[in-house]
């Protein structure tokens, strides 16, 4: 039996629907039953519960022999690192506690790095605290910007015709599709082919910039004219607080974005191995179907 975090988010969705799709047993943990309804259609078993719940984790770990970890974003976090290292605490403890024996964790491009990449420090936390636990086979996933990110921009879209962030328009980054990192997750956490402490990247299918992904997405969805814009970093910062954000999580997002403008971060050498299928030509469908709606 597999244990899935985050299981109604971008990645554990899709993750527990392939692992079922397999025949293996799933465990979805998330906080809202409800959100979980489809899953627990297709058979999987509910464990809801808050990842900061270390007895509920404990309890929902137990049995399993493999474990998709993730600490998931908590925009409104007046200190966001602090939260990270709360709920990743409380995922170390109940994996110890518990006794399953391979663990794939969500970590980052740029969790190598202890400082400077902003909310990506905290999964370097995590991943510090992971290791040092004992009799377990941890494999850090490290995938890089998801293409999802971009879909942030649909009612911007949608009302003005463009994209924009504080990211460079001109520099090509690797991006990928979250369902590319959950085909390599229920890969691995079938195989169980990692042993000991280890790490792998993934980079999507290929290097791309914001400029090309806006010119995809207007030949895509015929939008001629749609353009992407790069803000500057205290634009971004104040339209991400205007949007709830905390101030702390706001300058973290920021600071990612310097990271990987100036490519201290997301400039890993493309291989075969972490290289993955899906392009951002196929990736694009669902913009056509998000802004017809
Ligand atoms: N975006 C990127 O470019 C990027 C790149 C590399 C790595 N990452 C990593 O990817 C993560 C996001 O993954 P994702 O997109 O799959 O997540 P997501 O779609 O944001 O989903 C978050 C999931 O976690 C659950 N959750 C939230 N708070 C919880 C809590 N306190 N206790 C239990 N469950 C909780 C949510 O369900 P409920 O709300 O019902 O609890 C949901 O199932 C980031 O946090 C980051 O670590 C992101």
């Amino acid at each position: 039996m597999i244990v899935v975090t985050g299981a109604s988010g971008n990645i554990g969705s899709k993750v527990t629907a392939l692992l079922l799709s397999k025949g293996e047993k799933v465990r979805c943990v998330a906080r809202s039953a409800d959100k979980l309804k489809e899953l627990a259609a297709k058979g999987a078993e509910i464990a809801a519960c808050s990842l900061e719940d270390t007895v509920a984790l404990t309890k929902a770990f137990s049995g399993a022999d493999g474990l998709f970890a993730m600490i998931p974003p908590k925009y409104s976090a007046p200190d966001f690192r602090a939260y990270q290292n709360m709920v990743g605490s409380s995922i170390a403890e109940a994996v110890q506690k518990s006794g399953v024996k391979h663990i794939v964790n969500l970590s980052s491009q740029g969790a190598q790095l202890p400082d400077k990449t902003g909310p990506i420090k905290g999964l370097h936390d995590q991943e510090e605290r992971l290791n040092k636990l004992s009799g377990v086979n941890i494999l850090h996933m490290r995938p890089t910007y998801f293409m999802e990110n971009l879909l942030a921009n649909i009612d911007m879209i949608k009302k003005m015709n463009m994209m924009g962030s504080a990211l460079r328009g001109d520099l090509s980054i690797p991006m990928i599709a979250t369902k590319d990192i959950a085909k390599f997750t229920a890969e691995r956490l079938l195989k169980k082919d990692f042993s000991g402490i280890s790490a792998r990247d993934l980079l999507g299918q290929r290097d791309i910039s914001m400029n090309d992904a806006a010119a995809i997405i207007a030949k895509r969805t015929n939008r001629p004219g749609l353009k992407y814009v790069q803000f500057s970093y205290e634009d971004t910062e104040k339209a991400l607080i205007g949007m709830g954000f905390s101030l702390d999580i706001a300058g973290l997002f920021v600071e990612m974005s310097k990271a990987i403008n100036e490519q201290m971060i997301m400039d890993t050498p493309r291989t075969k191995e972490n290289t993955t299928e899906t392009s951002f030509e196929e990736f694009s469908e669902i913009f056509t179907v998000l802004l017809a709606s």
